[in-house]
């Protein structure tokens, strides 16, 4: 049976907790980057095990001023994956250094550590992998490569709260992770997002975040020389305001909750779908937590008359709202003019590109949408299986 309301592929979960906390904000005299921010970056830092973190208004901001804070720039390479959002790769653009995609693995579609140390040359200067759909990248051989050559590694954990690599905290290391808190990610400040690293390149990082002011207004709020201050460099508008953190301080205290929901989500899905040979489910290799932020079912097309598009459409006709992450970055114009690259570039991205779609996956579903979005599935593969 078809449901009656279009169940959309992705939606906030917002309790009463978090509008209290906004308009607390809101009556308290101080809306732009003050205590509220101050603490929801404490209570991040604790959270994960970082050594400090730095609220931003984006993961694209933290992602930019990571790279400007190691000093990356013109004339250096940064080696990175097409299986991600443009803003992965567009940051590099934006340092004037060149982005160098590599493939990815078959089963994780995370950046291949093997194909990252072919592409190593004297111009490499950091390595930004992706933990995609949530699944932590196998970071050892990643810093086997880099412990001795002096490049960086810039994590994008977008999709990667909460996530672990062998027991620990994706955020818990030295080296800059930047994670998203946009509208749909596992923790929403509607538009937001945190960098982590040790405090060197934080306390480099922040002046860039504001202006590149040597203190920011709060700092200067209680202060006799408040109207004091020096601007050290050309810095960027990418600070978080108290209202975006009045949402993350509660999302942050209900995110194990919210995991949970989505860890039996997800083995819902996995129990229905694993019995049907022309789906592939997503794998969670033992050594790691997967974040569970995407869930990315793979058809078999070869065991389907219809391809990937039309299998999102026959879900849309059943009101089940879908997405695909992602259209790789190598084919998007910009850089398939720049840098001149063809569909078959990169075979495991394209080849699985072509077969991905991404289903609903958040706390707010009931169990009743994910029946639906099983029920729906599996009549779109029993109507067209070969
Ligand atoms: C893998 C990845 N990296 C970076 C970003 C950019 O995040 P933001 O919108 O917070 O800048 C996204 C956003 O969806 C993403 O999916």
């Amino acid at each position: 049976m078809i449901r009656q309301a279009f169940l959309p592929f992705s939606q906030p979960l917002i309790g009463p907790e978090e509008i209290d906390e906004v308009v607390d904000t809101l009556q308290s005299g101080w809306l732009a980057t003050g205590p509220k921010t101050r603490r929801f970056e404490d209570e991040f830092r604790d959270y994960v095990g970082a050594p400090g973190a730095l609220a931003l208004n984006s993961c694209t901001a933290g992602l930019h001023i990571a790279l400007l804070s190691l000093g990356i720039g013109a004339g250096d390479e940064v080696i990175t994956t097409p299986m991600t959002f443009a803003a992965t790769v567009n940051v590099i653009e934006h340092v004037l250094a060149r982005p160098v995609m590599v493939d990815v693995e078959p089963d994780t579609l995370n950046i291949d550590p093997t194909r990252v140390e072919e592409a190593l040359t004297l111009r490499t200067r950091a390595i930004i992998p992706v933990h995609y759909a949530g699944h932590p990248v196998d970071l050892d051989p990643i810093h086997e490569l880099t412990r001795q050559s002096g490049i960086s590694v810039i994590e994008d954990a977008a999709h990667a709260l909460p996530a672990r690599y062998r027991g620990r905290f994706i955020g818990s290391t030295t080296n800059p992770v930047a994670f998203s808190f946009y509208a749909s990610k596992n923790l929403t400040t509607g538009e937001g997002g945190m960098l982590t690293a040790d405090l060197d390149i934080l306390n480099r990082a922040r002046p860039m975040s504001c202006h590149g002011m040597s203190r920011d207004a709060w700092q200067r709020s209680d202060k006799s020389d408040y109207w004091y201050y020096e601007v050290k460099l050309p810095g960027f508008k990418y600070n978080m305001s108290d209202i975006q953190a009045s949402l993350g301080l509660w999302q942050l205290s209900k995110l194990q909750k919210a995991q949970r929901r989505r860890r039996k989500i997800v083995e819902a899905y996995n129990r229905a779908f694993s019995e049907l040979e022309e789906l592939e489910i997503p794998v969670e290799r033992p050594e790691v937590e997967h974040a569970w932020h995407l869930y990315v079912l793979r058809i078999r097309p070869q065991r389907l008359r219809i391809g990937r598009d039309q299998f999102i459409k026959e879900l849309l006709a059943r009101n089940i709202g879908t997405s695909v992450h992602f259209i790789p970055v190598y084919l998007h114009p910009y850089y398939r003019k720049k840098y001149g690259y063809s569909k078959e570039d990169f075979p495991v991205t394209y080849k699985n590109y072509q077969r991905m779609l991404s289903l609903p996956l958040n706390p707010r579903l009931e169990d009743r949408d994910v029946a639906d979005v099983i029920e729906a599935v599996v009549e779109v593969v029993k109507t067209y299986w070969r």
